[in-house]
This record gives C-alpha cells, sequence and structure tokens, in this order.
C-alpha cells in the first residue's frame, strides 16, 4: 500500500462524520453484526484481528467477550491516536492489512468494517489474511455505509462499459416521461447508482453526433469526449462523476441528456446493452471472485442482513441510501442468522437498515475451501 493511499484517511475529522451518521441505526447495526459472529466466528476464538479499524466503530458494537481477543490494527497514524484515545484498554496495533504483525496460522477469525471496498490491491490482502488465518479460521466484513460508484469504475472500464448516472430512477425525469419510453429503459432500483453501457455501443454513437454538430453532444458533460482517440482518463473522469452526483441540478441536465442519449439510440434500433449496477452488488460479487476455492476460502455467506424496530413512521436505510417511501425490507432477516423466531412482519412505522455482510473461511484439509462434511 502507497504511502498517498493511507494518506486520505488521515483526518480523524471523518471519524466524527462516520460516528454522527451511523447513530440514527446503532442499536440495529450492533444486533446484526453481534448475530454474525455468534454465528459464524469459531468457538472460543484465541485470537481475532481487526483491520482497517478506523476510530474503533466495531469494537463499540463486538460483545465484550469477543472485543477482549480482538487486536484491531489501522495503517493511518491519526486514526489509531484517535482509536486508543477512545479506547485506552483496547489492544490497537499501527499496521497495513497487507502486511499483518501476526505469524502464520495463528488468527481465529479477521473482521473489518467498511475497509475491503475501499482497498485498490485486495489479492494481496486476501492472501496476507490466508497466511495468518488458522484452517478454518473467517474473515467477516461488515458495509453498513454506502461505497463510493467510483470504486467501480475501474472494473466497468476494464470489462469494457462506461459507467453513466442512473438517470434510469430519476424521479425529475421518470414524472414526465411516457410509458412507451420508459420500456425502453433499463430495470433499476433506487439502490442502483450505475448504468453501465457497452463501450463499442456508447462512443461510436457520440463520435458520430458530435460529427454532426448535434446540440444535445454538450450536454453529456464528461462524457462528450470520450470518442476523441486519447482523452480518456479514468481519474479525471470519476472525479467529475462524483461532483455532478453531488450537484442536483447537475445531476438532473447531465441525466436528462444521457435519457434522450439512450432514447435516441433505441429509437434508431442501435445495439445500446445497458444494465443496472449497484456498488454493493458489485463488491459482493468481487469479494465472492477474490475468496473464491482457488484462493483458500469457502463462502459462508455473502448479502445483507436486514434489522427493524418500531419507529414513528417508516424510514429504511439500505446500501447508505436513506428512503422513507414505504417498500419490502430487503436482505435475510436478522433472527434467521440469530436462530430466534422471526418477528411478525414489520408494519409501516418501522426504522429498518440493512448491514451488507461477507464471511470467508480459510480451507481447512489440502483440498483448501471445500467444506467438510462430517
Ligand atoms: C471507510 S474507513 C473505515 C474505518 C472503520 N472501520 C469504520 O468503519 O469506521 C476505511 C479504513 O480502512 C483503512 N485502510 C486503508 N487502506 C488500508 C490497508 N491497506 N490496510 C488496512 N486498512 C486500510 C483506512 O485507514 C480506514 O481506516
Amino acid at each position: 500500500m502507497t504511502p498517498d493511499s493511507i494518506a486520505r484517511w488521515h483526518n480523524p475529522a471523518l471519524l466524527d462524520h462516520l460516528i454522527r451518521i451511523r447513530q440514527p441505526w446503532d442499536r440495529l447495526t450492533r444486533r446484526i453484526v453481534r448475530a454474525t459472529l455468534a454465528k459464524y466466528l469459531p468457538h472460543s476464538p484465541e485470537i481475532l484481528v481487526e483491520i482497517g479499524a478506523g476510530g474503533g466503530q466495531l469494537r463499540e458494537w463486538l460483545p465484550p467477550e469477543i472485543a477482549a481477543v480482538t487486536t484491531h490494527t489501522e495503517p493511518s497514524k491519526p486514526f489509531v491516536e484517535a482509536f486508543c484515545q477512545r479506547y485506552p484498554d483496547a489492544n490497537v496495533l499501527a499496521a497495513d492489512a497487507e502486511n499483518l504483525p501476526f505469524t502464520s496460522d495463528s488468527v481465529s477469525g479477521v473482521l473489518a468494517l467498511c475497509v475491503l471496498d475501499t482497498l485498490p490491491d485486495l489479492a494481496t490482502v486476501r492472501n496476507e489474511l490466508h497466511r495468518v488465518l488458522k484452517p478454518g479460521g473467517v474473515v467477516v466484513h461488515f458495509l453498513d455505509l454506502a461505497t463510493s460508484p467510483d470504486t467501480l469504475f475501474p472494473e466497468l472500464i476494464a470489462g469494457g462499459e462506461v459507467p453513466l448516472t442512473n438517470f434510469a430512477r430519476d424521479p425529475g425525469l421518470l414524472e414526465v416521461l411516457p410509458e412507451s419510453k420508459k420500456a425502453l429503459l433499463p430495470v433499476a432500483d433506487d439502490f442502483d447508482e450505475v448504468l453501465a453501457v457497452r463501450w463499442d455501443a456508447f462512443v461510436p454513437f457520440v463520435g458520430m453526433l458530435a460529427k454532426a454538430n448535434q446540440p444535445i453532444v454538450a450536454d453529456l458533460g464528461p462524457y462528450a469526449r470520450l470518442h476523441q482517440p486519447g482523452s480518456f482518463d479514468p481519474d479525471r473522469f470519476a472525479l467529475e462523476f462524483m461532483a455532478i452526483s453531488a450537484d442536483p441540478s447537475r445531476l438532473l441536465a447531465l441525466n436528462r441528456a444521457l435519457l434522450s442519449l439512450t432514447l435516441t439510440a433505441r429509437q434508431m434500433g442501435r445495439a445500446w446493452p445497458l444494465r443496472a449496477v449497484s456498488s454493493r452488488t458489485h463488491l459482493r460479487m468481487k469479494l465472492q471472485n477474490t475468496f473464491a476455492t482457488e484462493h483458500g476460502f469457502s463462502l459462508d455467506f455473502a448479502g445483507p442482513i436486514s434489522a427493524w424496530e418500531m419507529a414513528p413512521e417508516f424510514v429504511l436505510r439500505h446500501a447508505g441510501r436513506t428512503v422513507s417511501r414505504l417498500m419490502p425490507i430487503p436482505g435475510t432477516p436478522v433472527e434467521e442468522v440469530e436462530g430466534t423466531s422471526l418477528a411478525a412482519a414489520p408494519g409501516k412505522a418501522v426504522r429498518a437498515t440493512t448491514v451488507e455482510v461477507f464471511v470467508a473461511r480459510k480451507g481447512v484439509g489440502p483440498n483448501l475451501g471445500s467444506s467438510a462434511c462430517v
């Protein structure tokens, strides 16, 4: 890991921000974390290691007997200092997950909260976790917050797709769009941040419109110059995407242009393969591929786990977004993980959240990753 990639985490004010945005969901998230650990951690773990521990949020949610055997690691020195101030009794080490100060085959479980989605070299970290884990030891990752959509750009682009803002869910556009035109859009939900279109469909079409001086090209913002050879700078593109996404009026203008481009392409009968992508689903697939059997792991669980409690009105936080429109609560109910009986179906007045959970286990036999039947 380069010093630069750690330096982005040197601002302790970020930790206060994280505490603030997590606070309304604290009880529910704690319940999901505890249920997951009770179900998937090996019995009586002797050494547990947290990676990317930040200011200690996960410790806050751990049951005392788990916290007592956990060593928290974090490469950012300012975060380590903040952690030690908050939890003077905790065992905290400054360490990068690529190079952990533990002997091979010594650790019962590696825990992480909102970390694996931020690492540029996940394979190196995976190999290091495999080294330190005992056979049968687990990696447990929780993601309770949004993960930035730009984290999925490199792979979409390498796979021949252009990431577009999700104009198919823009309420400002959908309100005025006739049903016949809505039918031309891909199926997407509120939690899909990106629509991906094939590069070899998008770029020649925009190039053709630019050549014909079509005014729509000027409204395509960062997409307008993609047809110019050598003009694509992935970092600049990601920065522009995020800046526009954070500015409602620019986002509406860009979404309007992308919608119009898509409808024109479809009406002209051009190939326009477009699919909705959520960064959370993308991360889930990426973790499953990274911690796959051929790398010495087997999958115990991957997906959202949900919990709810009574509240004055319906509010759901899922995939880092908060919605107050009444809708089914996605994910595996926490009661199923706990093995407790399912509470009655939630009514309209609930506060609900989901946490994306990933659990992979280090293979136990020579056939690494295959589950041993007893
Ligand atoms: C989004 S923050 C999450 C912090 C904390 N776990 C939380 O959820 O509050 C990501 C954390 O990963 C850490 N990190 C970045 N690169 C890392 C690496 N190579 N190894 C271990 N941790 C890393 C950062 O320093 C940061 O603390």
